[in-house]
């Protein structure tokens, strides 16, 4: 996955890039503008998934998701997470001016499964994922172990209104018996790859 994310390399990975993964923790941020990325989106959130984080060392959450958008508005690149204010994720990201959002080799399934089924309410979600934490120098979170790291400054936030959405949602939202999701859309100030 890393280098199906880093180098659109459609190839299969051969045994030495697996062996590669294995050691991204100790490979070097290289960052890139938003037009070099060169990731398909429906990848990344829908097959893949992502790491949203926020908060500052010591103090902070992170959860798995699928839901999202990159893309630009207002003449700025951005991105857009929607997170249901069920999530003790939630919390974070409406109390701080920026998240981040990561991706992961595939090796690291496991640990974003994990991520996306419990919740910082309940445990220490940060040891029980074994990821390592890195700062920004904005002081937001990512992961030595993650191949893409995209850092965001909120522009706008916004929680779904129940008048709005149609029958279909209103089901999805009662049968899941969660929170209505918040939309909050980042100005991309950094991207940070590891190839
Ligand atoms: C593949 C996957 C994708 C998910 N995508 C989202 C999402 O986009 N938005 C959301 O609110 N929850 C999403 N979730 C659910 C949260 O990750 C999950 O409820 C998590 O345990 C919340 O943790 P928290 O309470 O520590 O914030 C997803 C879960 C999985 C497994």
């Amino acid at each position: 996955m890393a280098v199906m994310l880093m180098a659109a390399c459609n190839q299969k990975q051969s045994v030495d890039e697996k062996m590669m993964d294995t050691t991204m923790e100790n490979k070097e941020w290289t960052e890139i503008k938003p037009e070099e990325l060169n990731a398909n989106v429906f990848d990344l959130m829908d097959k893949d998934w992502m790491i949203l984080s926020a908060g500052k060392e010591g103090d902070m959450n992170m959860m798995t998701i699928g839901w999202g958008q990159l893309g630009v508005l207002w003449n700025k690149p951005v991105l857009t997470v929607y997170v249901s204010t069920s999530r003790y994720t939630n919390e974070f990201v409406e109390r701080e001016g920026r998240f981040t959002v990561t991706a992961f080799p595939e090796q690291y399934r496991d640990a974003l499964k994990y991520l996306g089924s419990v919740s910082g309410r309940d445990e220490d979600k940060l040891k029980g994922s074994g990821f390592t934490t890195e700062f920004t120098e904005n002081g937001s979170p990512i992961y030595k172990e993650a191949n893409l790291a995209i850092e965001c400054k909120k522009i706008y936030t916004q929680q779904f209104d129940q008048s709005l959405l149609r029958d279909e949602q209103k089901d999805w939202y009662a049968q899941r018996g969660i929170g209505l999701h918040v939309m909050y859309i980042g100005e991309i100030e950094h991207i940070w790859v590891k190839e």
